[in-house]
Parts: C-alpha cells; sequence; structure tokens
C-alpha cells in the first residue's frame, strides 16, 4: 500500500532564496511524521508544498502513490489533505460552532425558505468534539474565547469530522504552556489512532518524540535525514536540534562570560 503522502527530493526556491533542497519522507495513514528544525529551516516551505499553497521546482511529490503538483489549497483539501495554520483561520466573534462549519453550514428548507439548521449545527459540533473526547460547555460562547489549546483542539476535531486524510499542524504548541500543549498532544494522538496520517511541525522534540512514528530534521533548508523512532533517541534528537557541537561551544562561551 502506497503512503498517503511522500516527498522524494523535493526542493525550493524563491528568486535565488533556496528555502529547501532534497527532502523526502512520507506520511502513513494511523502515523505521525514529525517535521523538526529551527527558524528558516523550511518547515513552513514544507508544509506550503504540501497543503497545496505553492508548488514544489524540484523532486516529486506524491499523493497515494500519484505523482502531483496541488495548483491550490483546495485541491489538496479535495484530496483530504486539511492544513491547520499557527494563526487559525477562525473568527473570534463567531460562535464555536459556526466555525466548525465554516462555509458548510448545515440548512433546512429550499430555494427561498432556505435556512442556518441552528440545532443541527449545534448537535453536530458538540457531538464531533466528544467523539474525541473534547468536553465544552457551551458551543455558542465566542471562539475569541477559548484558550489557544481548545481552538487547536477544535481545529483537529473539525478536520476529523470533515473526513481528512491527512492533517497538517503547524506549530501547533509552540504559544501554548506546558500543560496546554499536552492536552493538544492527546488529540493529535487520537487523530492518528482514528487512521489520520498526521503531519507535525514543531521546534521542540519533547513535543515530538512522544506522539511521532517519524521524524524530518530541517536545518537551512537542508534535510538532516527522515528517521523512524526506532533510528533515533529522544537525547539524539535534542542534541541534532540543538545544533550539537555548535550548542556545547556556546555553552562553553557562556560559562567563560558568567566568570
Ligand atoms: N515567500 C518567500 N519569499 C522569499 N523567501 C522566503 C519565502 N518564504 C520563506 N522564505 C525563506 O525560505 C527560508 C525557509 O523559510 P520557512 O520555510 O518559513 O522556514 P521555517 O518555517 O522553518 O521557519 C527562509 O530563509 C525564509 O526567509
Ligand atoms: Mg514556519
Amino acid at each position: 500500500m502506497s503512503s498517503l503522502l511522500e516527498v522524494r527530493g523535493v526542493g525550493k526556491q524563491y528568486g535565488s532564496v533556496i528555502a529547501l533542497r532534497d527532502v523526502s519522507t512520507v506520511v502513513n495513514a494511523g502515523e505521525v511524521t514529525c517535521v523538526l528544525g529551527d527558524n528558516g529551516a523550511g518547515k513552513s516551505t514544507l508544509i506550503k508544498i504540501l497543503a497545496g499553497l505553492h508548488q514544489h521546482d524540484t523532486g516529486e511529490f506524491l499523493v497515494e502513490g500519484e505523482p502531483v503538483r496541488l495548483s491550490s489549497p483546495r485541491e489538496a483539501l479535495d484530496r483530504g489533505i486539511a492544513t491547520v495554520y499557527q494563526d487559525l483561520a477562525v473568527v473570534p466573534l463567531m460562535s464555536v460552532w459556526r466555525n466548525f462549519f465554516l462555509g458548510s453550514e448545515p440548512t433546512k428548507g429550499f430555494g427561498p425558505f432556505r435556512m442556518l439548521d441552528r440545532r443541527a449545527g449545534r448537535d453536530t459540533t458538540k457531538r464531533a468534539l466528544a467523539e474525541m473526547g473534547i468536553d465544552l460547555r457551551d458551543v455558542e460562547q465566542p471562539v475569541g474565547t477559548l484558550s489557544g489549546g481548545e481552538r487547536q483542539c477544535v481545529a483537529i476535531a473539525r478536520a476529523v469530522h470533515f473526513g481528512a486524510k491527512v492533517l497538517i499542524l503547524d506549530e501547533p504548541t509552540a504559544a501554548l504552556g506546558v500543560k496546554q500543549a499536552g492536552v493538544v498532544l492527546k488529540y493529535v494522538a487520537q487523530a492518528r489512532d482514528r487512521g489520520l496520517g498526521v503531519v507535525l511541525i514543531t521546534h521542540n522534540p519533547h513535543h515530538a518524540y512522544p506522539v511521532g512514528n517519524r521524524f524530518l530534521l530541517l536545518k537551512r533548508g537542508r534535510s538532516l535525514g527522515s528517521f523512524d523512532k526506532k533510528g533515533i533517541s529522544l537525547e539524539e534528537l535534542t542534541r541534532q536540534m540543538a545544533g550539537g557541537a555548535e550548542l556545547e561551544a556556546l555553552q562553553h562561551e557562556l560559562r567563560g562570560a558568567a566568570s
């Protein structure tokens, strides 16, 4: 069976800036592929290619074994690839359930009598959230009143509900405290256990390691490799992320400055 997504030697250039070079990895159903790297590593560039926002210049991008070039986010979505961006496309003053449906609200009646089916909308949202183990007291409350972690959870439940095969999350835990990050990671694991292929972007190896099956390490647009979990330990992942020898040199320097 082919992977849900696969990139083979993918590269992307913006003018003279090489944002990504020769990157390869896979995303399988029921697995989490983590993309790790510091600022400017090329993480967002890679997910923009997967999400249909940008196109790769070199290499191959395959969706369920078929080489593709996605021309829009709509096309990605039609192929079951849902992306939750860091800033989340939510309308803060709109209720949780309206945000849940955004653009695909249930209606009742016909023609000129067609109207929003509020009850169905509320009930469906409540049920979908409950299925993921998310308990929101009131789905009428404005989404702006939710915490950052809760918003990520609603976005994950939304993708699952609308039948995504692949869920891409751009730094979902970056702005969160330890506890909220843990909650979001729990829903990442749930989406995985429901059979979705998840792409988790993060620069925190401690967030990636517990839920990840595969770790793609990027550094200044280059791949340091795509490792299966059994091929890399948390310590090694952390060391690679920290820049290994570079960090040790810095620590040495800082110690010197402090004495
Ligand atoms: N639209 C763009 N135009 C020009 N350069 C870009 C553009 N997007 C990203 N870059 C450059 O590509 C590199 C990788 O960026 P990005 O993928 O955003 O990294 P990350 O998400 O890991 O921080 C950076 O050097 C960045 O400045
Ligand atoms: Mg980024």
